[in-house]
């Protein structure tokens, strides 16, 4: 038990540590370093609404995020000193891994952010699961270039998967092996 609690204060000084040095020595600290990943929660659900809309046109609802609290799911957010950058969900089902949304506020896209969560929710992954699975529609080539860099493969077309404006979108299905 002490050891756990050593663990914690631990992480909460270093975690000090690096906004004190980032206020007095501005230049020691990266933005990256400030930059942490947390689980997410219901009272982080308007900020992360807020990055959703804007990021796709169809948008989760507040009642799916809802849905995945529920089902106990593994969803998380990067946030900077309080504010929400991005976020990123998993689910578990025997040994299979999903990435259900991964989503970076657009005005910090491309800065290692969307990497940063999903090299944490493979992380997360490993030990659960064997495989880790995801969906992206053929259009989102950032997306796709960021899991093929990450290892991902294509497995198949999900026929029809995504709601589009002139009907629905197929998904391309991409798949990482965790051992
Ligand atoms: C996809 C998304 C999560 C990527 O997040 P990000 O923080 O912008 O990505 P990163 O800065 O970590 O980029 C990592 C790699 O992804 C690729 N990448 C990301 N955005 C890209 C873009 N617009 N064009 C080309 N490649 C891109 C690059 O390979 C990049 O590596 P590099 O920086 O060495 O070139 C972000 O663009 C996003 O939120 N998009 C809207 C929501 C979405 O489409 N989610 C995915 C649903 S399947």
């Amino acid at each position: 038990m002490r050891g756990i609690v050593d663990q914690i204060k631990n992480f909460l000084i270093y975690d000090a540590d690096k906004e004190f040095y980032a206020k007095v020595f501005p230049d020691s600290v990266s933005r990256k370093d400030l930059m942490r990943l947390r689980r997410m929660n219901a009272s982080d659900l308007s900020d992360v609404l807020t990055i959703e809309r804007k990021n796709y046109q169809f948008p989760w609802g507040e009642d799916i995020f809802r849905d995945c609290f529920k089902a106990g799911y593994s969803c998380w957010v990067c946030e900077e000193q309080d504010t929400i950058l991005g976020y990123g969900l998993l689910s578990f089902a025997v040994d299979e891994a999903h990435i259900l949304n991964i989503s970076v506020e657009p005005t910090e896209q491309k800065q290692g952010i969307g990497r940063k969560l999903l090299e944490h929710l493979i992380e997360v992954a490993r030990g659960n699961a064997e495989t880790i699975f995801l969906e992206v529609r053929p259009s989102n080539e950032g997306a796709i270039a960021l899991y093929q860099g990450m290892g991902f493969n294509e497995i198949g077309i999900r026929k029809g998967y995504y709601p589009a404006v002139n009907g629905r979108e197929d998904a391309i299905m991409l798949a990482l092996q965790l051992f």
